[in-house]
């Protein structure tokens, strides 16, 4: 691993040099998991902790960023720490910013409150900030080194990462399978097909993205409500069948199910029900869907196209429901990187694509997709009318099939998971990179 520090300017310049110590990299993985607290509640901005360590190694503060417009995470570690922090080591997992969002800069307080050295797991990535954090801290005498645990800390953020630097939504594309890889019955039966372990990991999935979108089809098919509501819930048993089906709100619990080595989110705390969105090119959605119907805390958002009946637009904006028309694909549906473009524009960061099969389709053949999580049950399902998870035309030849990077494979309760990075068989778009505003 690789690492660089930025002594004081007027002393030694900037030097870079290799590895770190074994302390540095056990206090990093405490603001790593301070920081994981904050997940799914801190967009647009990023999950950040802090942890501040007297020059006798006592740890005297720790901080994470609660919740974007709330104070940020060395600000939190630093109150925590008072005096105590004058001498100390600030480990913090993102660069500290040097900039007025909605709240003041976080290097101020760092250099006010007389830290000596400041340890950053990574730079920040965004053109707001990109290393001027940093180097405002050598710039006031302190030592700064970079590096230590960035790759764990890039993972953390990673929906984020790519949000600022692609001026694009992440995309997940989720999918609970068969063994044999099918998404429903032949006659559209899909529930459930994962054992709840898995459904619970879906819904922590959901809250930590800003939106969750599907298609018409499974709209029709499924009448889902898309909200979050399983996290927390603990075992089968216990889990009321009868809540999930009326949409009642999430009971927090001891936190959610996770597969090992995975991001984790502050048990006890209410969950945060992302924007639902639907495609539906020419607007078939009912206005008695439970999208409709049943309310949340977030908007359900419609994406139409032109082709879209007045009436039927007027009947479901007069349900609450928002519509969204954006230009048409080749084939006259939605077209979906211009849906990613409107959401970033309405800041949303991240978001988690829950089928169907066409949907699914959609979104790899648009190159959008950066990261697949299958849940893989131990059933056959079976059937040649019974819809497989990718819909579409397909790959022509195994060669020229989408190929996924950093696979890792995990086991909830008697299903598998299997995450990835799409890294061939797809095409990019890219649009114009904006200064995200970091509050
Ligand atoms: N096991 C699982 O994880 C899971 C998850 C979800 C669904 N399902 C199952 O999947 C089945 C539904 O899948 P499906 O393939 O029939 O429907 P779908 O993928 O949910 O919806 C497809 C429809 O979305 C609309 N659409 C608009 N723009 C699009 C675009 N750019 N790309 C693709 N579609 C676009 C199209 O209808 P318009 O042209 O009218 O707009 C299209 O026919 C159901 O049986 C459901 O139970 C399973």
């Amino acid at each position: 691993m690789f690492s660089f520090a930025i002594a004081p300017r007027d002393t030694r310049g900037l030097c870079l040099f290799w590895g770190y110590e074994m302390d540095d990299i056990s206090y990093m993985q405490l603001a790593l998991d301070l920081a994981r607290q904050g997940l799914g509640y801190t967009s647009p901005n990023p999950a950040v902790g802090a942890v501040v360590v007297s020059p006798d190694g006592e740890i005297v503060g720790r901080g994470y960023h609660h919740r974007a417009g709330e104070a940020h995470a060395e600000i939190n570690a630093l109150q925590e720490a008072g005096a105590r922090a004058r001498g100390a080591t600030l480990y913090v997992t993102l660069e500290p910013c040097s900039h007025y969002g909605r709240t003041p800069p976080c290097v101020r307080a760092v250099i006010a409150a007389g830290v000596a050295r400041v340890v950053a797991a990574m730079v920040d990535p965004n053109p707001l900030v990109a290393g001027r954090g940093l180097a405002q801290l050598a710039d006031a005498g302190l030592m700064v080194q970079a590096g230590v645990m960035a790759e764990q800390a890039r993972e953390l953020n990673e929906m984020w990462v790519r949000f600022v630097t692609a001026g694009r939504p992440w995309v997940s594309l989720k999918a609970a399978v068969s063994l044999d890889g099918k998404l429903a019955t032949a006659r559209g039966d899909s529930r459930w097909i994962t054992g709840w372990p898995a459904r619970s990991y879906g819904h922590w999935l959901r809250q930590i993205h800003d939106a969750v979108l599907v298609g018409i089809g499974t709209v029709l098919a499924d009448d889902p409500l898309l909200t979050v509501r399983l996290v927390g819930k603990v075992p089968a048993r216990e889990y009321d069948r009868a809540d999930d089906q009326a949409g009642k709100a999430v009971t927090p619990g001891p936190g959610p199910v996770q597969p090992s080595g995975s991001p984790g989110g502050e048990a006890g705390r209410a969950g945060r029900n992302p924007v639902r969105v639907i495609l539906d090119s020419r607007l078939r959605l009912p206005v008695a869907a439970r999208v409709v119907t049943v309310k949340s805390a977030a908007p359900t958002l419609v994406a139409t196209t032109r082709r879209a009946d007045p009436d039927r637009r007027e009947a479901l904006r007069a349900r609450g429901v928002e519509i969204l028309v954006v230009e048409e694909d080749a084939a006259g549906r939605v077209s979906l990187p211009h849906l990613a473009e409107e959401l970033a524009r309405r800041g949303i960061a991240s978001i988690l694509v829950e089928g169907g099969a066409e949907v699914h389709a959609g979104f790899l053949e648009a190159g959008l997709v950066d990261k697949v999580y299958f849940f893989l049950a131990p059933r056959l399902i079976g059937g040649r009318e019974a819809p497989g998870a990718i819909g579409g035309r397909g790959a022509a030849s195994v060669a020229a099939a989408a190929r996924l990077s950093g696979t890792k494979v995990d086991r909830l309760g008697e299903d598998l998971l299997v995450t990835g990075y799409p890294v061939s068989g797809l095409r990019y778009h890219h649009f114009a990179v904006a200064a995200w505003p970091q509050a």
